[in-house]
């Protein structure tokens, strides 16, 4: 982190617009605390080096600041300013797409049946084994560009479509290059226990130890991720099968997330407590007792809404959460089946229709809430002085209207780390 001094010089101001600056205190944003967003009128914004060194009104800003002829100067008058978002689910490093079963599922047919009659996650997993490295790294590219034309700076991606070493090794790996090679931040995340192999299909107890004992050690010790996450579903990864891995990924350092009663109420989200996995994600099944459960314990739910959508589900129950206190993260799922839109305004905007939120609730829930979600709430997630400069500026004179206007892209600059990328 820069000193920050009066005589800090400045290389990037945004004046004029309506700042979104979704600051907490210090704390995820829960229950009726994610009604209050923190907005700034006309306010101005100042960087440098990346990071914020100031954010205020004209008056406050121009005393504590050098402007100089280097400084890049964005005029937001009518317009409005927000974190970079961030989408804290996404399987975005995959071979192949299914758009067969987008179609079969619109008429009727159940996704836990297409993947029973080894389709889904596993013909994935085929396409992912036969794509090379530089392919995954490409397509890759690709999907992360349409997520920052969107305005999303930092994205969490799930291996899980490799389930044998060399494939997983593989999808960890092009995520560490495309990390070197476009602007979006990565959070990487081992996911192996996302089905079950082909290979292991009779020896569910085997694929456990393969995991545990060869392949979780081998990508710790390549610092290929920094989580794990499991599908802890029926038909998939019980909850003492995710316990068993997620309880060796914690001693080998790892931190936990965990894919929880998306389908059935298994008590997924008890156990993510109980080992304090940083986050819960999707929640649609969640019981009583798992939501007081949360209430006890810093896991963070993430909510996945266009996964919903996409599956016809029902949606998890938002508003019990946060009016049992409880904060929220909302992200995308981006995956080739059960969701296969980027979108994070999007998912905003669903979130809005279908589970009632307001728009303060779910601007919260993309910025600062899904910074605590990915324990980087030090670095972005709100517009505060000593963060990242990670900030969207939208083509429009009121935040209200972003979610408002759903499917329509209304980004006009995006700025990662003080960079202008978009
Ligand atoms: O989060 N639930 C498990 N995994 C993904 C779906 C992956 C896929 O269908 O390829 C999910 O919904
Ligand atoms: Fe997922």
């Amino acid at each position: 982190m820069i000193d920050i001094t009066k005589d800090t010089a400045v290389d990037l101001l945004i004046r004029g617009g309506q700042i979104v600056t979704a600051a907490g205190q210090g704390c995820p944003v829960k229950g009726r605390a994610m009604q209050k967003l923190d907005v700034i009128e006309k306010g101005w914004i100042a960087c440098a080096d990346g990071t914020i060194v100031a954010v205020g009104n004209r008056d406050t800003i121009k005393n504590q600041i050098q402007v100089t002829n280097e400084t890049h100067i964005i005029d937001a008058v009518g317009k409005v300013v927000t974190p970079g978002l961030v989408d804290s689910h996404t399987h975005l490093v995959f071979g192949g797409s299914r758009e067969d079963e987008f179609y079969m599922r619109a008429q009727g047919v159940d996704y836990m049946e297409i993947m029973g009659a080894g389709g889904g996650i596993l013909s994935t997993v085929r396409a992912t084994r036969d794509a090379s490295l530089e392919e995954l790294v490409e397509s890759g590219k690709q999907r992360l560009w349409w997520m920052l034309q969107l305005g999303v700076t930092t994205v969490e991606c799930k291996s899980g479509y490799g389930l044998d070493l060399e494939t997983e090794l593989k999808q960890l790996e092009a995520v560490r290059i495309l990390q070197q090679q476009q602007p979006v931040e990565l959070v990487s995340t081992f996911m192996g226990a996302h089905a079950w192999p082909e290979e292991y299909k009779n020896d569910e107890e085997g694929y456990v130890d393969f995991l545990i004992s060869t392949v979780m050690p081998e990508v710790r010790s390549r610092e290929l991720a920094e989580y794990v996450d499991v599908f802890c579903e029926t038909g998939v990864f019980s909850v003492e099968q995710s316990c068993r891995i997620l309880t060796r990924a914690k001693e080998l350092g790892f931190k936990l997330r965990i894919h929880a009663e998306e389908m059935s109420t298994l008590g997924g989200t008890e156990l993510a407590a109980e080992l304090g996995a940083t986050s819960a994600d999707h929640l649609l099944m969640i019981s009583q007792e798992g939501i007081s459960r949360l209430r006890s314990s810093d896991v963070m739910p993430i909510l996945l809404p266009a996964t919903a959508f996409t599956l016809r589900k029902p949606y998890a129950p938002a508003r019990l959460m946060i009016e049992s206190g409880l904060p929220i993260a909302l992200a995308t799922d981006f995956n080739p089946g059960s969701c296969p839109t980027a979108n994070l305004p999007l998912v905003m905007s669903m979130a809005c229709l279908y589970m009632g939120l307001s728009p303060e609730e779910v601007f919260h829930a993309v910025t600062i809430n899904a910074s605590y979600s990915l324990d980087r709430s030090h670095e972005i997630g709100s517009i505060e002085v000593g963060k990242q400069a990670d900030l969207v500026v939208f083509d429009t004179d009121h935040y209200r209207k972003i979610p408002y206007y759903y499917g329509v892209n209304l980004v006009d600059t995006v700025i990662k780390q003080g960079r202008v990328v978009i």
